[in-house]
């Protein structure tokens, strides 16, 4: 599959997507909004795809945020659409992947480029990164979910203090209010993904599939995240990977998982 926004590639069970568009610093447009959705899925699909690292190509810019240009003359009515479209093509759609998402934030992210790293999994930044939610700078609140996801990570006041202002955090300052789980230098960003993507496939992808679910279903309305744990965990005992990493440790070997 070939994109004009964003590249993929793939290498050792990890599949690294970057948004290809620097010269916008990887502005989300209508388009790379799509084809993310689509590579997303593809890669959820895909067996060999153990982990996904989500980057921005060029060195200054993870994502500055929502194409303006795109929506600068958009009705009431339009602007609701924009909202709930990209929520549910991109921003819930990579919070809810069963694949486990890092988000690798190598420069600005930005409004919708924050709320884009904040639906990943976890996050990792290089130690230039500015991070930030400006929409009421532009007149317009957070749309991709940066209400409700950046409190879930900062805390209320944090959250609060970050969207009323409009300003920018920096890297060490979000990895202090737990933003990003780690900072590190540019050059060495991708590395570190790697290191943890690497840590992760040699795990059972059934169990963290399960994981995931159950750790989402805290922040879900009308959800008993409990309810959800005690039903993945028993459906674990059905799996393969169950057995394997069962008997491996009795047999005091290292598990290979099947994924099944
Ligand atoms: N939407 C559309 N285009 C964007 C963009 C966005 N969110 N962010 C940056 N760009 C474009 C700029 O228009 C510019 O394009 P041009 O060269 O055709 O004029 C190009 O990317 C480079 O940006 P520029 O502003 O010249 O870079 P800078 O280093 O001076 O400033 C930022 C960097 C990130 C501070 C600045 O681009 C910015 O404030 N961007 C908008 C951030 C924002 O409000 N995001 C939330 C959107 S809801």
């Amino acid at each position: 599959m070939s994109y004009e926004n964003i590249l993929v590639q793939k290498e050792n069970g990890i599949a690294t997507v970057t948004i290809n568009r620097p010269k916008k610093l990887n502005a989300l447009n209508r388009d790379t909004i799509q084809e993310l959705h689509t590579a997303f899925s593809a890669l959820e699909a895909d067996a060999e795809t153990k982990v996904i690292v989500l980057t921005g190509s060029g060195e200054k810019a993870f994502v500055a945020g929502a194409d303006i240009s795109e929506f600068a003359d958009f009705s009431v009515d339009e602007g609701g659409k924009l909202a709930a479209k990209g929520q549910e093509l991109l921003f819930d759609f990579v919070q809810n992947l069963g694949t486990p998402v890092i988000a690798a934030v190598n420069g600005f992210a930005l409004g919708g480029g924050l709320e884009l790293a904040m639906a990943a999994h976890f996050r990792i930044a290089s130690d230039n990164a500015k991070m930030g939610l400006p929409e009421v700078s532009l007149g317009v609140i957070p749309g991709y979910g940066g209400t409700q996801r950046l409190p879930q990570l900062v805390g209320k006041g944090k959250a609060m203090e970050m969207i009323m202002t409009a300003g920018m955090i920096g890297a060490e300052e979000a990895k202090q209010c737990g933003l990003v789980n780690h900072v590190t230098t540019q050059e060495e960003l991708l590395g570190l993904a790697n290191k943890l993507a690497t840590k992760i496939t040699r795990n059972s992808l059934v169990a963290i599939r399960g994981a995931i679910k159950a750790v989402n279903a805290n922040y879900e309305d009308g959800v008993n995240g409990y309810k959800v744990e005690i039903s993945e965990f028993g459906n674990c005992f059905g799996t393969e990977d169950f057995n394997e990493g069962t008997t491996a440790f009795l047999e005091k070997r290292k598990a290979n998982f099947p994924g099944k």
